[in-house]
């Protein structure tokens, strides 16, 4: 069937399996290999993406279930050649070895992060713990995702914004996908 969704502010409309999983739409039709799979059965969190605002496990949802709607990945982040503050705080605190987990961990810490503006450790671990990290022992992880918060708190200047999704709709023009699978 025909789904259009909106990815990291463009539109796409593509012919899709009733069966395909989002992050396979995503990295195999779309190209957006930045979001990962570890796991393929909802447990490691890597292939976290925001669904109309609110992280997902792009394994565990249909393509056909985001038709209509809007998808953020990793790749959507950055802005002007700026990394989102999430990003940018990872980096600095030394929150990521392989790389691997850090897609899903920074796009589920975004989430919590909206929800909770100033969480104290166990309300980062808490949020996280759907998401594992096989290298770091989430040390680092969770300084990154409170340095985040100091950075992104109200004044903290234009800098450190948080995503505003609706600006991305409509970016650049809607892109026609292949055919069908
Ligand atoms: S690949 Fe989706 S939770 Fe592991
Ligand atoms: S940095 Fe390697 S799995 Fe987290």
């Amino acid at each position: 069937m025909r789904i259009t969704v909106t990815v990291d502010g463009v539109d796409y409309s593509d012919e899709v399996e009733p069966r395909t999983l989002l992050v396979h739409h995503l990295r195999e039709r779309l190209g957006k290999t930045g979001t990962v799979v570890g796991c393929d059965t909802s447990n490691c969190g890597a292939c976290t993406v925001h669904l109309d605002g609110h992280s997902v496990k792009s394994c565990a949802v249909l393509a056909v279930q985001a038709d209509g709607r809007e998808v953020t990945t990793i790749e959507g982040l950055a802005r002007e050649g700026k990394l989102h503050p999430v990003q940018q705080a990872f980096h600095q605190n030394h929150a990521l070895q392989c790389g691997f987990c850090t897609p899903g961990m920074i796009m589920q810490a975004i989430d919590l992060l909206a929800d909770n503006p100033d969480p104290d450790e166990d309300e980062v671990r808490h949020g996280l713990e759907g998401n594992l990290c096989r290298c770091t022992g989430y040390q680092n992880i969770v300084r990154a995702v409170r340095d985040a918060a100091q950075q992104m708190r109200p004044g903290a200047g234009p800098e450190a914004e948080r995503v505003d999704e609706t600006k991305l709709v409509g970016r650049t023009p809607t892109h026609a996908g292949g055919g069908g699978e």
